[in-house]
């Protein structure tokens, strides 16, 4: 566990999510998909009971940052599941709107690529909007690298937008 506390001296923690988080991540996750800019789904898929059960798999870390009893960030990474992929995982993460750019995405990244190094992962893979440029200077600062990039891949509000493929070699 990592504690911190930054600005408007919140304390916050960030630890493996357990099944008990399950509402909590849903909540968290439902508040930025309703932003509607920044993620594919608008909607989260899955009930809480399956949400638990996404909890229990062993090849993919959940990361939950919590304030108090809140959990205002998620980042998941979920290995490949066949022999020929489980050195690559693939990333995505969420923060609460009033609670991004005080270094929770940074420290929440930073703990995943620790439990990727140990868990024999050589490739983390993340896939983020073109306009979302506080995520990729984000994932840039923290060594992903530009991979490729797949054009016109989205349409959000009237325009279409490049899904940039992003990198990190471990
Ligand atoms: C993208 C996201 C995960 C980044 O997490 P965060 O906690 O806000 O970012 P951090 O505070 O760790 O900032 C990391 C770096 O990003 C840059 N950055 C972040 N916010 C910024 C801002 N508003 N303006 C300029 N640069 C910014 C800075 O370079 C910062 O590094 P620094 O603190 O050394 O200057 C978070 O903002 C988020 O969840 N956004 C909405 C959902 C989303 O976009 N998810 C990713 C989809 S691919």
């Amino acid at each position: 566990m990592m504690l911190w506390k930054k600005k408007e001296n919140l304390s916050l923690s960030i630890r493996k999510a357990y099944p008990s988080d399950a509402r909590g991540i849903i909540n968290c996750m439902q508040s930025v998909m309703d932003e509607k800019i920044y993620l594919v789904s608008e909607y989260y898929l899955l009930t809480e009971r399956g949400e638990q059960e996404r909890l229990k798999n062993p090849d993919e870390l959940t990361l939950v940052c919590n304030d108090s009893d809140l959990v205002v960030g998620v980042l998941t990474l979920q290995r490949g599941m066949y022999k020929k992929n489980r050195h690559v995982a693939n990333l995505g993460i969420a923060i609460r709107r009033s609670y991004r750019h005080m270094n929770v995405g940074t420290g929440m990244i930073e703990q995943a690529m620790e439990w990727a190094k140990n868990n024999g992962i050589k490739k983390v893979n993340l896939e983020v909007f073109s306009t979302n440029a506080n995520a990729i200077k984000t994932y840039r600062k923290l060594g992903f690298e530009y991979e490729g990039l797949r054009k016109s891949q989205f349409f959000i509000n009237g325009q279409y937008v490049d899904d940039v493929l992003m990198t990190r070699m471990l």
